[in-house]
């Protein structure tokens, strides 16, 4: 098949990611922009404006997905969807779901820009809230596109007491209907190019790789009760000390995770009430953050920290509530778009290894309803969910070449 040799714009590229940084920038050059606050909609915005420069007719739907669509030659066949996010962890860095948003956006200007018609529609993609550590736990956007958002992910509320009903409701979005999102036709895939977030391809000295398999998450939200008291007068013995059981449990975490092969388990937030020095902890929530390719493997690991939770709370005369925040399997993603990633690649003569990935992506919940496929860029030192997080120009624009050549050979031009 022949593929049209269009080139992407790097200068514009990179211009629009330092735009982008500037939104949520923190002073040690990270970016803050959490789901669905004042900050990530600018973001939004800031993007809109960009797809509607680029001609592409631009639409959100009621989850907060912002799109923008290429018209294909026959206006009736199913798009290829390219995208990603572009709210981030809090001081997380400039390139995380940034690169994959702006390199889709690059990939339709430069095709729109050539005058040149895709046979079948190409639609750039903004999944909202992919992070999930402000309210749902992660991939709110691209769960409610696919239909498989949970229930309690709508009734969600942040650290500062704000439910995420009223954060929609300032994005002009409604709790009540966030599920006609789903409402969509078939789709011809998903492609979705991302920082590797790992050292892998750096320490291989190549650009780019391509993802065949994406972790299985399971993300845990804990609450364990124990009993306040004065720090002065209750004796050690009598204590239901609730950040005691939370410390135990915490190493027991690291523990089954660090004994598995293949597993990552992480605490990432502890909170403690009521929060004074001279009183004894009543009360503590925390989240386990829980990650495999192998689901036998995962599902496991998650049994085992369950039991030492609870076993936890047990000896120190507290109780325990595990409630799920995320569940969802390691996949393998389409052979299909895994073979035209790599074509592109040998294309533009890139040496580019097959690779799993460790972090989880909108692809892995697109594959539930569609071929998805993912490309990565390397990153420098692996450095990922920090400021210092960087992937380089020529990278970038290395990357977002093969994005275009492999959607143009997916999508076929019009003759
Ligand atoms: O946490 C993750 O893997 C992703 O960055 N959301
Ligand atoms: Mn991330
Ligand atoms: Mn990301």
């Amino acid at each position: 098949m022949t593929i049209p040799d269009l080139r992407i714009d790097g200068d514009r590229l990179a211009n629009r990611l330092a735009e982008l940084a500037r939104i949520g920038a923190t002073p040690d050059g990270g970016v803050t922009r959490p789901a669905f606050s004042a900050e990530d909609h600018r973001a939004h915005d800031l993007f809109a404006g960009w797809l509607a420069e680029a001609g592409l007719a631009v639409r959100w739907d009621a989850a907060g997905n912002l799109f923008g669509r290429l018209p294909g030659a026959d206006p009736a066949a199913a798009p290829l969807l390219i995208g990603s996010h572009l709210d981030t962890v809090p001081n997380g860095g400039r390139y995380d779901g940034a690169l994959g948003c702006v390199g889709a956006l690059e990939v339709a200007a430069t095709i729109a820009g050539s005058g040149l018609t895709p046979a079948r529609p190409l639609e750039v993609v903004v999944w909202s809230d992919e992070e999930g550590w402000r309210f749902s736990g992660g991939f709110f956007g691209s769960m409610a596109f696919t239909g498989t958002l949970r229930p309690a992910m709508l009734d969600a509320v942040d650290a500062q007491g704000t439910s995420i009903g009223e954060a929609l409701k300032k994005w002009g979005l409604d709790r009540a209907t966030v599920g006609d999102a789903a409402r969509h036709g078939p789709l011809a895939g998903y492609l979705e190019l991302h920082i590797e977030q790992g050292p892998m391809l750096e320490s291989r000295g190549l650009a780019v790789g391509v993802v065949d398999s994406i972790v299985g998450l399971v993300g845990l939200d804990v609450h364990l009760e124990g009993r306040a008291g004065h720090a002065g007068t209750v004796p050690m013995a009598l204590r239901a000390d609730a950040l005691c059981a939370a410390a135990e449990a915490v190493l027991a975490c690291e523990r089954i995770g660090r004994a598995a092969v293949g597993v990552t388990a992480t605490v990432g937030t502890l909170s403690v009430r009521p929060g004074a020095s001279n009183v004894i902890p009543g009360a503590c929530r925390f989240s386990v953050d829980l990650r495999s390719a192998d689901a036998t493997t995962l599902w496991r690991c998650q049994e085992a920290i369950r039991e030492a939770i609870e076993a936890a709370a047990q000896r120190r005369s507290a109780r325990a509530t595990i409630a799920p925040s995320m569940q969802v399997a390691p996949v393998a993603l389409s052979e299909r778009l895994v073979a035209a990633l790599e074509r592109a690649c040998a294309r533009r003569g890139l040496q580019a290894p097959r690779m799993g990935s460790g972090a989880g992506h909108d692809a892995m919940i697109l594959s539930g309803i569609a071929e998805a496929g993912m490309l990565f860029v390397r990153c420098r030192e692996g450095i990922s969910h920090h400021p210092a997080e960087y992937a380089g120009p020529e990278d970038n624009t290395t990357g977002v070449q093969v994005l275009l050549d492999a959607a143009l050979e997916l999508c076929g031009t019009a003759s």
